[in-house]
């Protein structure tokens, strides 16, 4: 199969509060978030392609050199925004499309092989993992109205992988509709894609808050992934 992975990268990291520098370019123990966020694609056999959305200001001089061979393309407002526009620098040649938030840096390598592994001609595959919490289902006055089964509920991680006509078909209709999602799964799903589910790793966290950054160091001092 010949893949494409496209990492959105244009996100101004506002959760993460002003830090001086953006939250995909931070170092985790001594490596930018961005790069180490890239390297299983880099480094995995089946990737030949590879297409970065950075913020738009910084295109034309990235705060580090990216390695040769990826496509910068300036991304847009929203995440949304910013995975179309990469999806569009994919050569048509590419079968199939992995998308990865530059801002997961620990996702293993065998989460990604998962992916690969269980998306076909007409089905996308994503990485999640079982949710552990308790859940409630909380009225406006702050009472619990139920307690959710949580035996059926997944939280959705990326990488995330689709045959590029179904994503890119998805990602048009939505955009000609203004509908949005904060996955790219839930917009396949709406146009009635098939998208199954692949064991995650609970390591594989995104950097949103400072503490996401505290824990990614210990992760990484302990020698995950
Ligand atoms: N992203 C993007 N373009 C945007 C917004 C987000 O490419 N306009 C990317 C981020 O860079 C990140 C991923 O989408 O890799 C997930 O988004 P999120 O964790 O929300 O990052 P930010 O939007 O940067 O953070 P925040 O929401 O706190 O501002
Ligand atoms: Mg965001």
């Amino acid at each position: 199969m010949r893949v494409a992975a496209v990492l959105p990268a244009g996100g101004a990291g506002l959760r993460m509060g002003d830090r001086g520098v953006r939250k995909q370019y931070t170092e985790l123990a001594g490596e930018p978030v961005l790069l180490r966020s890239l390297r299983p694609f880099l480094d995995h056999p089946e990737v030949e392609w590879i297409v970065v959305a950075l913020p738009a200001d910084d295109v034309e001089g990235p705060p580090f050199e990216l390695p040769p061979g990826v496509t910068v393309v300036p991304g847009g407002v929203e995440r949304g925004d910013s995975v179309r526009a990469a999806l569009a620098a994919v050569p048509e040649a590419a079968e199939a499309v992995l998308i990865h938030d530059a801002a997961r840096p620990l996702v293993p390598p065998a989460v990604v092989d998962r992916v690969l592994r269980a998306l076909g001609p007409d089905v996308g595959a994503i990485a999640a993992v079982p949710v552990a919490d308790t859940l409630k289902e909380v009225d406006g006055g702050g009472t619990i109205t139920r307690t959710v089964d949580r035996s059926t509920l997944w939280r959705a991680q990326t990488p995330q992988g689709f045959p590029r006509s179904m994503v890119v078909d998805a990602y048009e209709r939505a955009a000609a509709e203004g509908a949005a999602a904060t996955d790219d799964a839930a917009l396949v799903e709406r146009y009635g894609g098939r998208v199954v589910v692949v064991e995650g790793d609970t390591r594989n966290l995104k950097i949103t808050r400072p503490e996401d950054l505290r824990l990614a160091e210990v992760l990484v001092a302990d020698g995950d992934p």
